[in-house]
């Protein structure tokens, strides 16, 4: 049985708005233990006539941090891609706290709690640090409180907050990132290649502030492409090869997979 206690479980519409909300309502982060704050169900994505994900299957437990790994184009940010609602899978179910959110909008989502931070950072390059992060405050956070909240945890952002976001460091730029979507109070935090293009000590540096997030009870997904880091934070990993799941396990047993699949591919 779901946590929908006999509800109609299906929130999935056009637009997503008065299901979803109800869903915001439940609260997310109050999901029961056994039920996945998040779960992908045998999905189906396509770009166009070319399908991409062949029947993903996935579970986030509250407060778990998952890691996705697999080599380029295995299908990663277009995983993630349905989990922010910035695609709609062709066959299968999107579920959050055990209800279906199939179609939901990206805004939806994220008003109930679904944050992404895409590969890429996207934060604006023309504004400040500062105003990146009141950007995130459609909630009605009170603009004081996310720039305490942000700043006390990323200290340097606060040394630069009045710099253009574009021209701080590639470091500096996904911590802001990552405080733009903590700011809004996620449930869900989703990263895709936060360490792309970033040096190794920035790397260790980004990493402790995601294991200090994921401390605090949010369920973080990670998707890396260099596994190392990502899994020593990790309670599981799914590993992926050709819009497929094709392992899943505790981070040791998963990093002993890719291992030995990249020696039998001779990387
Ligand atoms: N907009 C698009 N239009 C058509 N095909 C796409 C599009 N985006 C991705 N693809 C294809 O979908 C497949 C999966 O791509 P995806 O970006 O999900 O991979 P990935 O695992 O994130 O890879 P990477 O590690 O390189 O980021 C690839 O074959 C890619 O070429
Ligand atoms: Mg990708």
């Amino acid at each position: 049985m779901s946590a929908t206690d006999g509800a109609e479980p299906s929130v999935s519409s056009s637009n997503g708005q008065v299901p979803v909300d109800a869903l915001a309502a439940a609260g997310l982060a109050e999901v029961e233990a056994h039920t996945p704050i998040l779960e992908l169900a045998a999905i189906r994505a396509a770009y166009g006539q070319i399908q991409v994900l062949h029947g993903v299957s996935l579970k986030v437990f509250r407060g778990e941090t998952v890691v996705l790994l697999g080599a380029n184009g295995a299908g990663k940010t277009t995983t993630i891609s349905v989990m922010s609602g910035q695609m709609t899978p062709t066959a299968g179910d999107y579920l959050l706290a055990g209800r279906r959110v199939n179609g939901a909008a990206p805004d939806a989502l994220a008003r109930i709690g679904v944050c992404t931070i895409p590969e890429g950072r996207g934060v604006f390059p023309n504004l400040t640090v500062t105003e990146n992060l009141l950007m995130a405050s459609y909630g009605g956070t009170p603009a004081a409180r996310i720039k305490d909240q942000a700043f006390e945890l990323f200290p340097r952002l606060a040394e630069r907050r009045n710099q253009a976001a574009g021209t701080m460091s590639g470091g500096e730029q996904q911590m802001l990132a990552l405080a733009r979507g903590l700011v809004t109070n996620p449930a869900i935090l989703i990263l895709d290649e936060i360490s792309m293009g970033l040096a190794p000590i920035i790397v260790d540096e980004l990493y402790s502030y995601v294991a200090r997030i994921a401390r605090s009870g949010v369920s973080i997904v990670i998707v890396e492409q260099f596994a190392h880091r990502a899994l020593a934070i990790a309670d599981r990993a799914y590993i992926m090869a050709h819009g497929s799941v094709t392992a899943e396990g505790d981070p040791a047993d998963m990093e002993a997979v890719l291992q030995a699949s990249y020696l039998g591919s001779g990387h």
